[in-house]
């Protein structure tokens, strides 16, 4: 497993460095064995020359050929084995190195993802996140593979070609070395466009695909509502908007290619005039114009590959650029560079003049002080909207406070690493989110070293046996993505039950129990009250009657706690809490 990193690589380049330097030996090998692709293709050239010009003074039927040609051929054959089994070696390390290149990248950017904050889940769609996570170790490999099979070999060949062909005649020398510049520079002029309108294109394909993911997730509404093709035109817009950006980048591929093509052209033209007078006025053999003709051809394929695969990289840098941007955003919510784990006694749980807002000047808690003792049990009310859902996210610190602080036995929350604090606080949300796994390993999730009879005690007390025991394959049970395939009340029990299992000092409970009927709800309190009686618990409720046994019970209303006492003693005092009692029609609060 990789190490917790705190900060990716922002630029792509220190990425991919960062991640070719944990496998250094790795890719050391793959330079090394690529080494004598680019020496065939350079120096082959030089022994067909060789050969050429010992054929030219051959007399065919006196002499013996196969002696007098003996070191070209065998320099050619040797230098052709040695090419092959070095790009046998290539292939056959990259069936290891690749896959681990990718797994670690994968891996660190998961590990990453997950200590971003709550907001930045909520303001990402997670098939574009998804999409993004997929996409970048792909590219990033595409990358170094045409850097390494590519780009290296090319600039190998070009190099000790342009050596021996400026010893044959420094005139081919330098219409080699220009036609390279010129070819390079134009390739450089375009990389720019090539990758901004990649980019683009790369971003509208993770919208679209977030977009596709958000209308399959919401299927049931789509068909509720019988918007199908409603779904299909509202994706089309995406759909268009790809296109049109797909286009553009191809178009700017298109627009680099003609000119590079251009130039080949003129500069072939020149090289084959220049052939002909050359061998006219005795400055070269006729093994130097195949050396010439020869290194030129082979060069020219190089080149025209590694002018395709630029385009390949200039797209997978736009695709990885607008994958690294979304994924390497700094960690909105850090542990305190001193943080220490956080050590329950009691519970106690103290906010000193928190104030806090989703959007700066709508302030929703100001300045306020709250003391929750020990082993309390706090009734959390007011109408929807009313800050209460966020008053707990405050506690686990999904958000950091804009001022004040919340301290748990004494221990600043912000001060106190965050994995330690979710550990001691068990969290029912509004709503429970199951994994699309079994109802065992949903329940375990609790605390992922219970026995099974821990597991299945727990469920017991989340009163799930009832409808564990009428499935097919009870525990084993696939839930559905999301824990489609169970009832609102059955997801709710397993989020107790897990709840249970990992027994916390403090307990959580947003609208928990809103799904179920009251004789399971109150069933279900009972056992909490017996097995968690020392957590301090808070418990949201728009069901009144389910605060009965609560010690204490604070009114939320547009983010401040207006009322703050027993059950009794609100009801005594005949204000906002009272008058939301009487008026609950069938235990719930009207909205
Ligand atoms: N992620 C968010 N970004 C911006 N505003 C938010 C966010 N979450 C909640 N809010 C706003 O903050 C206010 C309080 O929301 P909160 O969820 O805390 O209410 P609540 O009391 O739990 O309501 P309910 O009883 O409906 O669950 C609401 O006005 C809501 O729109
Ligand atoms: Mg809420």
């Amino acid at each position: 497993m990789p190490k917790e990193i705190n900060a990716l690589p922002r630029t792509l380049f220190t990425f991919i460095l960062y991640f070719v330097k944990r496998q250094s030996v790795d890719f050391g090998f793959m330079f090394f064995t690529i080494i004598f692709w680019p020496l065939n293709e350079s120096l082959s050239p030089y022994f067909v020359k060789i050969l050429i010009n010992r054929l030219v003074d051959l007399t065919p039927g006196i002499d013996a050929p196969f002696r007098l040609l003996a070191l070209p051929l065998i320099g050619l054959l040797t230098s052709w084995l040695l090419m092959e089994i070095s790009i046998r070696l290539y292939g056959m390390l990259s069936i290891y190195v690749w896959p681990r290149f990718r797994k670690d990248i994968r891996e660190s950017i998961l590990s990453y993802t997950q200590h971003q904050s709550h907001s930045y889940f909520s303001e990402h769609f997670t098939g574009g996140l998804a999409n993004k996570i997929a996409e970048l170790p792909r590219a990033c490999e595409h990358i170094l593979d045409i850097l390494i099979g590519n780009f290296f070999c090319t600039m190998l060949t070009f190099s000790i070609s342009l050596g021996v062909v400026f010893q044959v005649s420094v005139v081919f020398g330098l219409i080699l070395f220009f036609f390279v510049a010129f070819f390079v520079g134009l390739t450089i002029l375009n990389i720019g466009n090539i990758n901004h309108t990649a980019k683009i294109h790369a971003e509208a394909i993770s919208e679209l695909d977030g977009q596709i993911v958000d209308s399959l997730s919401c299927m049931l509404a789509v068909r509720l509502f019988a918007r199908a093709s409603y779904e299909l035109k509202y994706l089309n817009r995406y759909q268009t908007d790809e296109i049109q950006k797909a286009q553009k980048a191809s178009w700017a591929i298109e627009k680099a290619s003609f000119f590079k093509g251009l130039l080949t052209f003129v500069f072939l033209i020149i090289t084959f005039l220049t052939l002909v007078y050359a061998w006219n006025n005795n400055w070269i053999t006729i093994g130097d114009c195949s050396l010439v003709t020869m290194t030129f051809f082979n060069l020219m394929g190089l080149i025209w590959h590694s002018s395709f695969h630029i385009t390949q990289i200039a797209k997978e840098v736009g695709v990885s650029k607008a994958a690294l941007s979304l994924l390497s955003v700094p960690h909105e919510i850090k542990n305190h560079p001193n943080a220490t784990p956080l050590l329950v006694r009691g519970g106690a749980i103290c906010l000193d003049s928190a104030t806090f807002y989703y959007k700066p000047k709508a302030h929703l808690f100001s300045q306020i002080s709250v003391q929750i003792k020990a082993g309390q049990k706090v009734g959390l009310v007011g109408y929807s909207g009313s800050g209460k859902t966020t008053f707990v996210h405050l506690i686990l610190r999904l958000y950091d406070l804009n001022s004040g602080s919340i301290l748990i036995d004494n221990q600043d929350i912000s001060k106190v690493t965050q994995a330690s604090l979710h550990a001691q606080i068990a969290m029912i949300p509004q709503d429970p989110m199951l994994f699309h796994r079994t109802i065992f390993e949903n329940i375990q999730y609790g605390r992922l070293d219970a026995t099974a009879a821990e597991v299945v005690e727990a469920a017991r007390l989340a009163h799930c046996m009832g409808f564990i025991d009428h499935l097919e394959k009870g525990f084993q049970t696939m839930v559905g993505e999301r824990g489609i395939k169970l009832s609102g009340g059955q997801r709710q029990r397993i989020a107790i039950a897990r709840a249970i299992l990992k027994n916390a000092p403090i307990l959580i409970m947003d609208e928990a129990t809103s799904a179920l009927d009251s004789i399971t709800e109150k069933f279900i309190q009972n056992n909490l009250k017996r097995v968690m009686q020392h957590a301090t618990t808070l418990v949201i409720a728009h069901r009144l009657s389910t605060l009965n046994y609560m010690d204490r019970i604070l009114v939320f209303d547009k983010g401040a706690i207006i009322e703050d006492g027993t059950v009794s003693n609100l009801l005594a005092k005949k204000g906002h809490f009272s008058k939301l009692w009487e008026r609950q029609a069938g235990g719930f609060l009207p909205e």
